[in-house]
């Protein structure tokens, strides 16, 4: 319940305190400005018009409030409606709901949402949604031909509207009738400044298609017609052309024929045409003025919609036949009465196509007689108007709305008093104003106003306005809420606000004068019975059909009933409906004068609330008791107000509350309790209660607060602790686990020994001496065996080259496999070498040999390795003429090559072909092969050679030898390392001694008697090419770069 409790300003005006005009005032623009439209005084709601969308509409919210009692949300229409309905479909009581309010204050939009809420909640199927969707689509059909804009509001409605919505047991609309109440029918011919005239012409003429606009006879642009206001033709935010396609579809969903639908607007269309009449002045021969139609076509064309010819419809028009008893005078009429009578027929013709529409669409909402039905009556009626200058229409009107206040002040009282009489509460009587005897004063049957109107219509003789003034101000000159000119003179009362020709009545709203002017023409109401037989006459069904007084076989001289007297009987009609129904309000309020959202005006809502008889609504709501609820919800909401019923409490609700008032020593002049409700008889106790349920709930917060956050912490220990706990146990548990795991390891270990030491003990007797060296010995066999045998079979290749070997499986066998490893190899290489012939023998002799002599010392010995040794490099064999040089003694040459020989001298170099043999080596000169130095291999002393990869080597030869005068030989050899491995060999044949092989890069060469010192350089190429060069240093120096 958000009564008070977050609400913005109060929710309901009986809990406003003061109750004063301007805290109400005050109360509405803060709800208006916070958009809260709607406020309740009880079960009265007020509507304040926000000019805008609001997003409190919808399904959404219709399916909220649905659910909800009328106290449950916030003020909205919805609760209303919702309450009006569920009260009809369950409790089974006829509804109605009264929309008042002045122009423009959102009434016909507020009975809208109402039957939107109704449509939207109540049953559905195929049928009741077709009754449905023919009830919501007579009001865009009503708005067209019944709105126009006006300044006060855009969509304004110029009729009252009562609709019956009716209902079967179920609650499922069955149909429904309309009823309308004065369509202001002068607007047809005449428009106020800014105004525009009924919507349907506008609509027609926009939105009517070209083929419509010529079978119409009409063209499209609205200036063409005299009874369209010029200025303002369109309206913003109004699309005429849509809208007149969606009247066009509303007819046809409500039941309309195509053809009934054509002739409708064929009728508007003739109105519009009628208003373009011209007539002029025409002179008779008698003198008297009389008059024409000046525009032939026009009338022409009028009379073939019509079916009528166009002499008769112009004599209709401009003459007027008096009916006697025994003659009948024609007079014709001038140019003024001509035009009136020409208004009075479209005043006529559209105010009874309306009424025509209505009843068109009664016949088709209808339901059948049958039927028990459930009603709800929507009545959307103009509210309390005082206007500069207040006409017929304005009296007619504020005798309505006193009516309606009349209605409302004893519905709610009585309403209120029923309430007191079921709860049992002695009622106390209510002080307000009674507007019966203002209500009197208009209608009463013999003295009423409106009796005395219809006398003066009626009674023979001048009658005039004026007359009709003063039999007023005769018969009223006492009256307390009368006032005119002649009454305020006898009392002495001077105001110069009041006419001559004026009247005031103080109605419950306020003071209204009224002009008398045209009061007699308007409640006349006639219409010169010229033009309705003419009408009568036409040939078209449905204008033919609007005028059955024209029947010539129906004269009756009996005059039709007055205006005034016919809208006093629907008055009637409507209060006696209203009556037998509960009533629901909705007050309308426009909130300012510019229809603009956000704008407050107090002064302008000030005088609404007046005419709407706000306070005094508060007032009558407050009379009794200003608040009330069922002990239910009461005791639901402030049991916390009490020990005795906080937090539970299992007896009766009324009994609770019955505790809780004790408890807050609540003045019992201040409450009474009725047999469902409690009732509360100021809102200042409310308040106390309010302020108190605050301050308690305030309380009660920290105690769940405080409660809250001790539970939290202790659930926060408990879990803390529980974890301690856990951690704890496990880390101990841990700890005495590895203590245990020591102790257990240690046990077992001196078990062991324990029982290690016992079984050794025990089993002493039977162990031999050596018993444990024969098992380890055999121990020992086994795995020697077995790791011989599994060598045996594993073992690698008997290529010599292959070293691999199996690794020993026990370290023990190390020393032994490695053993093994070399007899293999040796075994290996014995058998390669068993393979091997004398001459493979003697070249790895020779092979071995260089590899004594060279290995390591010189640069070329590692290439010569893999290359065998040829010994012939100059084909000795097939030249025997070489072969001849050599001393056949000596055996086969050894090595036979060409060598370069460098002088020591100069250094130059020369080509020689050197062989060698068992005994000698031999240089010969390749050109001249004469003579030849053949040296004994005896006398060589020493090889010298380099390190690097060249060729060159110093023959030493000894001082004793025959060719020793010559000195050393310096030498180059492309196979040194041959040549020099065979010489050694040969030299240690021949004499048992080792040539002495020097590798260096510096040595000295006997030259004659004098030495030369040989210095050997690398050069680039290092000597692998062969190529040297000598260069002398001083007299006894050589450097040789290779
Ligand atoms: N609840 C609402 N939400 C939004 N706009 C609204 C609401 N009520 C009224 N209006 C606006 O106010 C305008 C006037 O409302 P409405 O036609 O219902 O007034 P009225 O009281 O029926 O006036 P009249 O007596 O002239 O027929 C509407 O056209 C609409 O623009
Ligand atoms: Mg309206």
């Amino acid at each position: 319940m958000t009564l008070l409790e977050g609400s913005v300003g109060v929710e309901d005006l009986v809990l406003l305190e003061p109750l004063e005009q301007e805290p109400l005032l005050r109360n509405l623009q803060l709800r208006y400005e916070k958009k809260e439209i709607y406020t309740y005084i009880g079960n009265v709601l007020i509507s304040v018009n926000p000019y805008q969308q609001l997003p409190i509409y919808g399904l959404e919210f219709i399916a909220k409030y649905r659910d909800y009692t009328f106290y449950e949300l916030k003020p909205h229409i919805y609760a209303l409606a919702n309450v009006a309905y569920q009260s009809l479909r369950d409790r089974d009581r006829d509804q109605c709901i009264l929309i008042t309010g002045e122009s423009g204050s959102g009434k016909t939009e507020a009975s809208k949402l109402v039957m939107s809420y109704v449509a939207a909640v109540c049953g559905k199927g195929e049928q009741v949604n077709a009754v449905k969707e023919q009830l919501l689509q007579s009001n865009p059909v009503l708005e067209a031909f019944g709105n126009a804009k006006t300044i006060r509001n855009n969509n304004s409605s110029r009729f009252g509207k009562y609709m019956d919505i009716e209902f079967d047991f179920k609650g499922s609309p069955l149909g429904g009738v309309i009823t309308n109440y004065l369509l202001e029918k002068s607007r047809v011919v005449k428009q106020l400044e800014g105004e525009r005239n009924f919507h349907i012409f506008y609509q027609l003429l926009a939105g009517a298609d070209a083929h419509l606009l010529k079978a119409l006879k009409l063209e499209r642009d609205t200036s063409g017609y005299t009874y369209l206001n010029q200025k303002v033709s369109r309206v913003d935010g109004m699309d005429d052309t849509s809208n007149f396609k969606a009247v066009q579809s509303a007819m046809a969903v409500i039941g309309f024929s195509e053809e009934e639908i054509h002739q409708v607007l064929e009728v508007t269309a003739l109105v519009l045409k009628l208003g373009n009449v011209e007539l002029a002045d025409e002179f008779q021969a008698n003198g008297i003025s009389a008059s024409g139609i000046r525009d032939g076509r026009g009338i022409q064309e009028i009379g073939e919609m019509m079916g009528l010819k166009s002499e008769e419809l112009e004599k209709a028009l401009c003459s007027r036949t008096m009916k006697t008893a025994k003659e009948k005078v024609v007079t014709a009429l001038n140019v003024i009465q001509a035009q009136y009578a020409r208004d009075a027929l479209a005043k006529n013709i559209y105010s009874r196509l309306f009424n025509w529409i209505v009843n068109r669409i009664n016949e088709s909402i209808k339901v059948g007689t049958g039927e028990k039905k459930k009603v709800m009556g929507v009545l959307d009626i103009y509210g309390f108007e005082i206007l500069e200058d207040n006409s017929f229409e304005q009296f007619v009107i504020n005798y309505c709305n006193e009516k309606l206040q009349q209605v409302f002040i004893e519905m709610t009282l009585k309403e209120e008093q029923e309430e007191y009489e079921r709860e049992g509460i002695p009622w106390t009587k209510v002080d307000y104003f009674d507007n019966g005897i203002i209500c009197n004063l208009i209608e009463h049957n013999q003295r009423g106003i409106l009796a005395m109107l219809d006398e003066e219509c009626l009674r023979p003789g001048v009658v005039s306005d004026t007359t009709f003034l003063a039999k007023l101000n005769q018969l009223f000159s006492k009256h307390n809420h009368y006032e005119s000119k002649v009454t305020q003179n006898a009392q002495r009362h001077y105001d110069h606000t009041m006419g001559l020709s004026s009247f005031r009545i103080c109605h419950y709203a306020g003071k209204v004068t009224y002009n008398v002017n045209s009061f007699i023409d308007k409640n006349n109401d006639l219409l010169f019975r010229d033009l309705s037989e003419a009408m009568w006459k036409a040939r078209h069904p449905l204008l033919r059909s609007l005028f059955p007084e024209g029947d010539p076989k129906q004269t009756s001289l009996k005059r039709p009933p007055t205006a005034g007297a016919q809208f006093k009987n629907s008055v009637a009609i409507l209060m006696k409906n209203l009556y037998s129904k509960n009533p629901n309000y909705i007050r309308c309020i426009k909130p300012n004068e510019h229809q603009q959202q956000g704008q407050f005006s107090s002064e302008l809502v000030a005088i609404q609330t007046r005419y709407l008889g706000l306070l005094e609504n508060v007032r009558v709501r407050r009379a009794g008791y200003a608040y009330r609820q069922r002990y239910g919800p009461f005791l639901e909401r402030y049991r916390l107000l009490s020990r005795s019923t906080w937090p539970r409490w299992n007896g009766e609700d009324r009994e609770g509350v019955e505790k809780v008032v004790e408890e807050l020593s609540l003045s019992s002049e201040e409450l009474a309790f009725g047999k469902t409700k409690i009732f509360i008889r100021s809102p200042k106790t409310l308040f106390f209660l309010e302020e108190q349920r605050r301050l308690r709930l305030q309380q009660l917060a920290t105690l769940i607060q405080k409660t809250y956050r001790g539970w939290r912490c202790r659930a926060h220990y408990q879990l803390m602790r529980k974890s301690q706990i856990v951690i704890s146990a496990w880390f101990r548990g841990s700890r005495q686990k590895k203590q245990y795991g020591k102790i257990k390891a240690s046990v077992l270990l001196i078990q062991a020994f324990v029982r290690g030491w016992k079984a050794r003990k025990d089993y002493r007797k039977y162990f031999r001496s050596g018993a444990a060296l024969t098992l380890s010995n055999f121990i020992y066999n086994s795995i020697t065996q077995k790791f011989l045998l599994g060598l045996k079979d594993n073992l690698p290749s008997t290529n010599v080259l292959d070293s691999t070997w199996p690794a020993a499986p026990y370290r023990c066998f190390h020393a032994a496999n490695q053993e093994l490893r070399q007899l293999f190899y040796r075994w290996k290489c014995k058998k390669f070498r068993d393979r091997l012939s004398p001459k493979q023998v003697e070249i790895l002799r020779e092979k071995l040999c260089a590899s004594e002599l060279f290995k390591g010392k010189k640069a070329s010995y590692p290439q010569s390795v893999p290359i065998p040794f040829h010994g012939d490099y100059i084909g000795l064999q097939g030249n025997p003429k070489l072969q001849k040089l050599t001393n056949g003694s000596d055996g086969p040459v050894l090595m036979a090559e060409t060598v370069k020989k460098v002088n020591r001298g100069n250094g130059k170099i020369s080509s020689r072909i050197l062989l060698l043999t068992k005994g000698h080596v031999i240089l010969i000169d390749t050109k001249k092969s004469q003579p030849k130095i053949v040296i004994g291999l005896d006398s060589v002393a020493g090889v010298s050679v380099t390190s690097f990869k060249d060729g060159l080597f110093s023959l030493h030869l000894s001082e004793i030898s025959s060719v020793g005068s010559k000195g050393d030989f310096l030498l180059v050899s492309e196979h040194v390392i041959e040549l020099l491995t065979r010489m050694s060999r040969a030299v240690l044949h021949a004499t048992q001694k080792q040539l002495p092989v020097t590798v260096t890069e510096n040595f000295s060469v006997r030259f004659k008697e004098s030495s030369v010192t040989v210095k050997v350089i690398q050069g680039p190429e290092g000597g692998r090419n062969g190529k040297l060069s000598c260069k002398k240093k001083g007299s006894c120096g050589l450097e040789v770069t290779v």
